[in-house]
């Protein structure tokens, strides 16, 4: 049964926290031992039930979650009328195969995690938790450009990237700190991808989502771009100053900037699929801000950021979160 939370539900959960207290009191005290440093949940809980499920075990929550924001149960759901959803029908919705009684465990096993809520056997609605797991967009929208389907103010960008690229990097870990000097790539997340550059690989064909999702993450950072409109005397500059951004990604500080000092021109350099792909940063510009783009004050320039830089002392260079490349 679901209690709605209410002042007399949380009045409720004081009294039993208390009188749980006053009971593991007396236990100890019976055993004549010590209470144990306060670390709340590790210290109620057995230590091996603890470890093994959160810290040994915490990858099958991330890669339950994997699978649900991968195949868009929180937005099938968000459609559903009523709200609440039996696993057969989620699983008819889901646009590949997909085997009901699995799917149930992985959402029930959510759920006892606080994502989702069981409220009648194999029947699941979204709480508060798993509401955050929505896309922007529609499921329509979703289907009929998977490329862009992280695009929007949503953490699932952020989340999509960790639980894939972040997931699998995280299983090599230990061993890649564990190799002996010099015979394994220089970074986990190389040595899961067994690849030679992250940047280069979110170039390939195939890539063209996790490309996306990744610029799609950057833009909803929260390092906020509105911080470089008064961090700096922009008001100051003339007409004829130019800001280069290096490495901008998708949309983020130089579009912010533009917006409010529109008398600056900006030069846009990443890698070319960056700047030229179906999602890139020149057709975002395009549809965002096209008088901008018609007024020739910005200009897309591939550019690899390792070779000497093709503009010749511009006012500013912004090099934001790209140095540690
Ligand atoms: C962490 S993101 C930072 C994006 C942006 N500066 C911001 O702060 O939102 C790093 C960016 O550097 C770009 N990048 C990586 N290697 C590059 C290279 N060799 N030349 C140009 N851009 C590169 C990536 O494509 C990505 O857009």
């Amino acid at each position: 049964m679901t209690v709605e939370p209410s002042n007399s539900t949380l009045q409720t959960l004081v009294e039993i926290a208390v009188s749980s207290v006053s009971t593991l009191e007396s236990i100890y005290q019976a055993h004549g031992a010590s209470f144990p440093s306060l670390d709340l949940i590790a210290t109620v809980c057995p230590p091996n039930k603890h470890h093994t499920n959160l810290d040994g075990g915490g990858m099958y929550v991330s890669a339950g979650l994997q699978y649900i924001v991968e195949t868009s149960i929180p937005d099938i759901m968000k459609e559903g009328d009523p709200k609440v959803m039996h696993v057969d029908e989620i699983a008819s919705k889901i646009n590949v195969p997909t085997e009901a009684n699995g799917l149930a465990r992985v959402l029930r096993f959510l759920a006892t995690h606080h994502i989702f809520r069981e409220v009648t056997p194999n029947v699941f609605a979204h709480n508060r938790t798993s509401s955050m797991f929505c896309k922007a967009k529609t499921l329509k929208e979703i289907r009929d450009d998977p490329v862009t389907q992280y695009n929007g103010l949503t953490s699932t960008a952020n989340l999509g990237h960790c639980l894939d690229e972040g997931l699998r990097s995280a299983a090599h870990l230990s061993a890649w700190l564990q190799a002996p000097k010099g015979s394994i790539r220089v970074s986990p997340f190389l040595a899961a991808f067994k690849v030679d550059d992250i940047w280069r690989w979110f170039e390939q064909p195939g890539n063209e989502l996790r490309r996306n999702r990744f610029g799609s993450l950057m833009s909803n950072t929260q390092w906020e771009a509105e911080i470089f409109t008064y961090a700096i005397r922009w008001d100051l500059f003339p007409e004829t100053s130019t800001v280069v951004d290096v490495g901008e990604s998708l949309r983020t500080v130089s579009m912010t900037l533009a917006r409010k000092f529109s008398h600056l021109k900006y030069i846009i350099q990443d890698l070319p699929q960056v700047i030229d792909g179906d999602a890139g940063t020149r057709k975002f510009w395009a549809k965002e801000y096209p008088e901008f783009v018609q007024s020739g004050k910005v200009q897309f320039q591939p550019h690899d950021f390792f070779r000497p830089n093709p503009v010749n002392s511009p006012d500013v260079f912004i090099m934001r979160a790209i140095l540690h490349d």
